[in-house]
């Protein structure tokens, strides 16, 4: 996520603009960069790549950027490499107009298209570049002032955006808009402020304004008026912010890592927005095209941990949608067991960090070989995005906390959609099978949410489980892959040993293992897998288990062998590990909690593994 701030006030801009940004580096970024300007002068833009600290010393701590007025940007990369080419913020050639932007424009594209047809030209790859030059292309076109300009450039934009923009024409003033990312606005002694979230200004004001979507402010030194997209004033109450600057970073929540947990439906909506156009899973950004789909025989999946298992996930839709036969391999392993691989074989990468030494290695292997490669990573311009064939990005954010859950997430959805264009590419699924696939896909968001409002239940049960010493995973099919991610949660930050196994294996030795009262969680999605898997915990019951079920609405007979039920809502099959694993990730959560642990920084572990 990008940081925003703003300032108009009788103070000098830049020293307060980098104050603000240093506290919004939490949200994580690659560069940074301002925008002030001083009364009638011309705007003054300073961009770095790398830490806060390089814009500093750039410009003396601010002190070298005369001016009273301006605004400032952390860049989270979504389009365009970490460069200051891409660094906000972002202006029209006249620089009649300079924009910072937080979100993702799905049609910057088609409106770069449309800009260029006008005359205009781009010198970065970004999307906000693109929003800038399309205000300032409706500002010049139709006279109408920077609201009508901001309203016209609302109408045209697709996808997600907090803008704040400055017009050469409105000295005294910041403009700002949002749709779906978040923008806050402050007023205090006689000076205005903007953010991304509450940390960059609380120093200054703790009464706030929330600025709901589409809704435009207009900033000057001592005020900040509203209106609608239609440009009709609208009055709003300030919020009294109570929280401390550290929870002010969590979003008022106690761990990075339950912000995170609860950031998923959106960074689950940002992926399937960022690789669907209209009703098409559209993979050719990546150069994935479907004759290039076509021509794979054999597909491996590298990854460690969290990203191993959503690999897990991947082989089971892959080969169930498109018949391609799919191996996957913790990279630790495969980098080194001399892989034999062929011509059509495409090898898929999947890390959070595109920075963890075992898959790196284990790319660089499959290039050897002359393999086809995808990276499927979260950091935009990370190391294995740029030595990988093919990337496709997950939307999910920069991720703090050591346990990943929405990177987790999107890399779930990138492997359905993958699994589905294969399939229709090869012919093995249906069009039709695949828009009610799609349409089943979007509403995943909304049901994680709904998982995620009854968590209460899930911290009572963990409460009772917070001395376990083991805890057992069962599951069949893409419920075992889900009871991996489940045990790994459990293990690495509430330090619980667990084991996740395909539930037909506990008879083959596991199952002398349980005991009066050892925690055992099935896990029952896959309704064709149902009964055997409740035999299975019928098995486990016999032997003293305490059972946790996770199913689905409607297999309420789970209630007649778990001890502790918890349902999850129904959705296509390929998909249930994406509803799955939340309150698996909460247990682990509250059990750490529970424990008193250090859930965001649990001991020994490392968010990115950068070395072997
Ligand atoms: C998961 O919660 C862990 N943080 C860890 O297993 C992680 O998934 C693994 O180290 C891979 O990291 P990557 O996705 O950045 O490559």
């Amino acid at each position: 996520m990008c940081g925003i701030v703003g300032y108009i006030g009788s103070g000098q801009a830049a020293p307060i603009l980098l104050e603000g940004l240093a506290r919004l580096e939490y949200r994580g970024y690659d560069s940074a960069g301002l925008a002030v300007r001083d009364g009638e002068h011309d705007v003054e833009i300073v961009k770095a790549k790398g830490r806060l600290k390089v814009l500093s010393e750039m410009t003396d701590g601010g002190r070298a950027l005369r001016g009273d007025c301006g605004i400032g940007h952390t860049r989270w990369a979504t389009h365009g490499e970490p460069s200051t080419e891409n660094a906000h913020p972002h202006c029209s050639d006249d620089r009649a107009v300079v924009a910072v932007h937080n979100g993702i424009i799905e049609n910057y594209m088609e409106l770069r298209e449309k800009l260029i047809k006008n005359g205009y030209s781009f010198y970065s790859q970004t999307d906000t570049e693109v929003a800038a030059k399309l205000i300032d292309y409706y500002y010049k076109k139709y006279r109408g002032g920077p609201m009508e300009a901001l309203a016209r450039s609302m109408m045209r934009i697709r996808g997600s955006y907090a803008l704040a923009v400055m017009f050469r024409d409105c000295p005294n003033e910041i403009f700002a808009t949002r749709r779906d990312s978040p923008m806050i606005i402050g007023v205090a002694d006689g000076a205005s402020y903007l953010a991304s979230d509450v940390p960059a200004i609380l120093k200054h004001t703790r009464s706030v304004y929330y600025v709901d979507n589409l809704e435009i402010a207009r900033l000057n030194r001592s005020s900040v008026r509203f209106c609608t997209v239609d440009q009709e004033a609208i009055e709003k109450r300030p919020v009294e912010i109570t929280w401390d600057a550290e929870s002010a970073e969590k979003g008022g929540f106690e761990h990075f890592m339950m912000k995170e947990i609860h950031e998923q439906p959106r960074a689950v909506q940002d992926t399937i927005n960022s690789l669907v156009r209209g009703e098409q899973i559209d993979l050719s950004g990546a150069g994935l095209t479907d004759e290039a789909l076509r021509a794979v025989r054999q597909v491996h999946v590298v990854a460690c941990g969290s990203a191993y298992h959503a690999g897990v996930a991947m082989q089971y839709g892959i080969e169930d949608l498109a018949r391609v036969p799919v191996r996957v391999d913790v990279a630790s392993e495969f980098r080194y067991r001399r892989p034999i691989l062929r011509e059509g074989e495409l090898v898929v990468i999947i890390s959070q960090s595109g920075e963890t030494a075992d898959s790196l290695a284990a790319l660089r292997e499959a290039k050897a070989q002359g393999a086809d490669t995808l990276a499927v990573v979260n950091v935009v311009g990370s190391t294995i995005a740029r030595e990988a064939d093919h990337v496709l990005y997950t939307c999910a954010g920069p991720e703090i906390a050591v346990a990943t859950t929405k990177a987790y997430s999107a890399q779930l959805v990138v492997g359905y959609l993958l699994a589905i264009r294969l399939a229709l590419a090869r012919g093995t699924l249906e069009p039709e099978a695949g828009a009610r696939m799609l349409a089943e896909l979007r509403s995943l968001p909304e049901k994680i949410a709904r998982i995620l409002e009854d968590k209460e239940r899930i911290q009572w049960f963990a409460a009772k489980f917070s001395n376990a010493k083991h805890a057992f995973f069962i599951g069949r099919g893409l419920d075992y892959a889900v009871g991996l991610e489940g045990s790994l949660k459990m293990k690495e930050i509430s330090y619980i040993h667990s084991g996740a196994y395909a539930a037909g294996e506990l008879k083959h030795g596991t199952i002398s293992l349980i005991e009066e009262r050892t925690l055992v969680v099935g896990v029952l999605t896959q309704d064709p897998l149902f009964e055997k898997m409740i035999s299975n915990m019928v098995e486990c019951k016999s032997r003293g288990a305490y059972l946790m079920g996770l199913t689905s609405y409607g297999n309420y007979n789970v209630e007649d062998t778990a001890d502790f039920t918890v349902y999850i809502p129904r959705t296509d099959p390929h998909f249930t590990p994406s509803l799955a694993v939340i309150p698996l990730q909460l247990m682990g959560y509250y059990l750490s909690v529970s424990k008193g642990l250090d859930v965001d920084k649990p001991r020994n572990l490392a968010k990115s593994v950068t070395v072997e």
